[in-house]
């Protein structure tokens, strides 16, 4: 524990479960004021919104929402996501391409637009913020994977949208920085659907990211 991040204010996207729980606690243990904005409710460290991060108006009412309560915005965690089930290139129906889409690649989208026109704000008793846009993409991003087709090229969308943003706030001198992490298999509730489907083992080869002998990772940290 410590106060690296005293007084900065987080919006963690998908903060009730799995990765965004975890990456909510390690900021407030750490000190900083989390919003965790997800569409199902959790009791835990932050402040719960109820937001869905593929509607535009859900975006702007989380904004004026956090600046009129907290006053800043300094990081934003676009972790929310789904897994939209194993369906392959044959298989792949466009309602569910789009539907995953929406929450995977058009809710990180809209994440770093109202993250950036959020850390942008600055008043006179309030320095600028040094902003940190963190996306939460998948090793899938980077090795791909025969499926599930709809969510291997939503985390690819994550991962070039990443590096545009970063190059663009440079450009801008904004002083906001936009990173993407692309994790290998953690367990979590995300798979739920395609193990059942599928089998967990079946699954797990399908998505990737596990090398050989090696068991699935855990959101908490561990040290
Ligand atoms: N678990 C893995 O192996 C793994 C690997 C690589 C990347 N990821 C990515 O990590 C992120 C977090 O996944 P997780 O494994 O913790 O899954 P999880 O299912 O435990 O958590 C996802 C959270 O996102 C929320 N969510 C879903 N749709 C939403 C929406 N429209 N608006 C707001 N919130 C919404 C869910 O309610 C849930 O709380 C996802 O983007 C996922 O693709 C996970």
């Amino acid at each position: 524990m410590t106060d690296e991040f005293s007084g900065l204010v987080a919006i963690v996207t998908g903060g009730a479960s799995g990765i965004g729980a975890a990456s909510a606690e390690l900021l407030a243990s750490n000190g900083a004021i989390v919003i965790v904005a997800d569409t199902q409710e959790r009791s835990g460290p932050g402040r719960y919104v109820q937001h869905d991060v593929a509607s535009e108006e859900s975006w702007k009412t989380l904004l004026a929402d956090v600046l009129a309560r907290e006053g800043r915005l300094d990081i934003m965690v676009n972790n929310a996501g789904v897994a939209g089930g194993p369906g392959d290139i044959e298989t792949t129906t466009v309602e569910n391409w789009q539907k995953v889409h929406a929450i995977n690649a058009d809710g990180v989208f809209l994440g770093c637009k109202y993250a950036i026109e959020g850390m942008k704000q600055t008043g006179p008793d309030k320095t600028r913020s040094k902003g940190s846009i963190v996306n939460v993409s998948s090793v899938a991003a980077l090795i791909g994977s025969a499926g599930p087709t709809a969510y291997t090229a939503s985390k690819g969308a994550v991962r070039l949208l990443s590096k545009s943003v970063a190059l663009y706030c440079a450009e801008k001198k904004y002083g906001i920085r936009c990173n993407s992490v692309h994790p290998g298999g953690v367990d979590t509730a995300i798979f739920n659907r395609l193990w059942q489907m599928v089998g967990p083992e079946h699954g797990k080869a399908m998505i990737g990211g596990r090398p050989p002998h090696r068991p699935y990772g855990r959101a908490q940290r561990t040290g």
